[in-house]
């Protein structure tokens, strides 16, 4: 299966679809055929602008039929218990509240609902050199009912992030001696600090670093802490720089014990 297959595996075409964060890369878009409405924290004027610079097909960026502004996304649609599946490609690791994401999603879906995600895996991405997000940040952002990414996240990505011989995403091949530089500079760290601390400024960054079986084990966590009710259905591996895992608020599979997780978390941590 290929990567739009494995998204849409658990996906009925005409049932009631919500994707976040399409952009210009919809896995459901509108002029295929599928019943689906667009959540983005940009109106599609501004993700043209955004991405016009990118080397990417600006024609396939969708209108976005609500725009996100920190409140729920059941208060943004109006509709709770009501969609039958979410698609959210490379959007977790953009969230500023992880479990006020997932809540707000499962939220929007009914019973049999589902939500089908596709995450980069960090050590195939800009985020390399960064260490996996632990609970506790996670935890914290939900707390403070965190609503942009905070200046330590911002510089802490600003500084880290970076290529392998040119390019931004790769995939687990090894290549002999590598040149990785940073994507950004000091200044854009500190124009960034700057204008987080005097107004406030959102910046779209990676908050979070995910790894495939340290995902599963934060979302197993998260579901037996009772922060979230969405159960892992199905996984994936990772397959290029992306790993994918379908969530559902009914559970179908018994849980891997956490140690057998976290075994296989410190494998997952030195296999780069
Ligand atoms: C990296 S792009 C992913 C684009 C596309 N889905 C893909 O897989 O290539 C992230 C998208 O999510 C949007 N986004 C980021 N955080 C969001 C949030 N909390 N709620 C809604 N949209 C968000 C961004 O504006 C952007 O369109």
């Amino acid at each position: 299966m290929n990567r739009k297959e494995i998204i849409l595996k658990h996906v009925i075409k005409n049932g009631r679809g919500i994707e976040v964060g399409s952009s210009h890369n919809p896995i459901a878009p509108k002029k295929a055929g599928y019943n689906v409405q667009i959540i983005d924290h940009l109106d599609k004027s501004s993700l043209i602008d955004k991405y016009k610079d990118h080397g990417v097909n600006i024609a396939n960026i969708e209108d976005v039929d609500f725009i996100w502004n920190g409140e729920s996304y059941s208060d943004l649609t109006g509709r709770t218990n009501f969609y039958d599946w979410i698609i959210a490609s490379h959007v977790i690791e953009h969230t500023t509240d992880l479990i006020g994401f997932l809540n707000d999603c499962s939220n929007l879906l009914n019973e049999n609902g589902i939500l089908s995600l596709a995450i980069p895996d960090k050590r195939y991405c800009f985020d390399h050199f960064r260490p996996v997000s632990g609970l506790s940040r996670i935890i914290d952002n939900h707390l403070n009912n965190q609503k942009i990414h905070s200046a330590g996240a911002v510089i802490e990505y600003f500084l880290n992030a970076t290529s392998k011989d040119g390019k931004i995403a790769w995939n687990s091949s090894t290549t002999v001696n590598p040149q990785f530089s940073c994507v950004h500079n000091l200044d854009d760290a500190k124009q960034a600090l700057n204008n987080i601390i005097n107004n406030q400024q959102f910046y779209d960054i990676h908050e979070w670093c995910f790894t495939p079986t340290h995902t599963l084990l934060i979302l197993q966590d998260l579901l037996n802490l009772e922060l979230i009710n969405l159960h892992i259905i199905e996984h994936t591996p990772t397959i290029g720089h992306e790993f994918f895992i379908t969530l559902s608020k009914i559970k179908t599979t018994p849980q891997v014990e956490r140690h057998n997780l976290l075994k296989q978390c410190k494998k997952e941590a030195w296999s780069f």
